[in-house]
């Protein structure tokens, strides 16, 4: 078997006998069917080393399908809504939900220096709620040892990307060998958000302002640099844009866990802003949740925002609030809230 083979879809279902097999019964019958497959019927095609065909039995044999494992990878720098998206339709698509999270290092060669670290990145991704597992520092190129690595050992079915190209620095395709396999699966990329645009609000009010980055700013402009240069590649409009998303009720349900709190449940509430969601928000919301049963976070409008801040959020209410909810301590969310806690609030839980 050459190291690209892999096993075919069928082998998400494994066969297995009944118990009643065991059983004195249970021997003779598969006795009888032994001697059949391989007397009566032999040689007249019935393989009694598949277990795949054994359906066919009927009564004696049951299928018990095997969880779908799915593999998305991505950078997930400035973890957004867009990046949850694309992680809720992955897991949509089987059991498991295995994320690689690309290193710093394959980052910086494909795409330039990340805003956020490999850990921050870590803390957002395992926050999320449709992830279940995690591979880290994954590389960025789907190569033939890697290929095998997610066939063999993490038992993948599927890789899964968004419909967007993902070009390797010699301009080949990253997710050609699994496309080539077989087992590759696309899916749509949520339209109105993305990293760059993300950096480009963030550095909108400092070019306005024209003042010099500090410091600190540093990793942000370098990036911002190199995505503008992969924006001009393909084809965006360079510089801060404009959010271009628009929330629907479906899109909110679909994040949404779409149940309230158990009768006598303890609800904890917490309210924020929840811009930029980073590693902070993650822990905070984490924390709250443990205690009590069941966690409703409190998002403050745009409005609220600007007037007890002083500034503008980086992301509108929406986006805030998907963040949130696709956040896997998060049970409930007010879209919107107000400063403060008023007894009405309370009671109308
Ligand atoms: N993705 C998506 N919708 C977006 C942004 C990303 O569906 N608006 C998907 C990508 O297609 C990929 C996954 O999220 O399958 C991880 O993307 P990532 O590697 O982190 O980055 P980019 O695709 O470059 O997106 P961004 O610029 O927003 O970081």
């Amino acid at each position: 078997m050459n190291s690209l083979e892999f096993e075919t879809v069928h082998w998400i279902w494994d066969g297995i006998l009944y118990p009643q097999l065991f059983g004195l019964g249970g021997i003779m019958i598969a006795a009888a069917i032994i001697g059949l497959s391989t007397g009566y019927f032999g040689g007249i095609g019935i393989p009694c080393s598949s277990p795949y065909h054994w359906p066919d039995l009927g009564i004696l044999y049951k299928r018990r399908k095997r969880p779908v494992r799915v593999y998305m990878d991505g950078c997930f720098d400035l973890m957004h809504y867009g990046h949850a998206n694309a992680l809720r339709q992955a897991k949509s698509l089987g059991d498991v939900l295995v994320v690689g999270v690309v290193s710093d290092e394959e980052i910086v060669a494909n795409k330039g220096p990340p805003v956020l670290s490999m850990e921050e990145r870590l803390i957002l991704v395992r926050g999320l709620k449709w992830v279940d597992e995690v591979i880290v520092n994954a590389p960025y190129d789907i190569n033939e040892k890697f290929l095998n690595t997610l066939f063999n050992e993490y038992k993948i079915d599927y890789i899964i990307h968004g419909d967007d190209p993902c070009l390797l620095p010699d301009g080949t395709d990253a997710y050609g060998l699994a496309k080539r396999a077989g087992r590759y699966k696309q899916i749509k990329r949520t339209e109105g958000v993305s990293s760059t645009d993300i950096v480009g609000r963030i550095l909108s009010p400092l070019r306005a302002a024209d003042t010099d980055m500090s410091q600190n700013n540093v990793a942000i402009h370098q990036h911002h640099s190199n995505t503008e240069k992969l924006q001009a590649g393909k084809n965006l409009p360079i510089g801060p844009q404009l959010s271009h998303f628009l929330p629907t009720s479906r899109r909110i349900v679909q994040f949404s866990n779409g149940k309230g709190p158990e009768p006598g449940a303890r609800v904890v509430y917490i309210d924020g802003a929840f811009d930029l969601f980073h590693a902070g928000h993650v822990e905070i919301l984490r924390s709250a949740r443990q205690l009590g049963d069941f966690l409703l976070v409190g998002i403050y409008s745009d409005q609220t925002v600007s007037e007890r801040r002083g500034s503008h959020p980086i992301m509108h209410l929406h986006e805030r609030s998907l963040s949130v909810l696709g956040c896997r301590y998060v049970d409930e969310v007010i879209i919107g809230a107000p400063w403060e806690v008023t007894k009405d609030m309370i009671l109308s839980r």
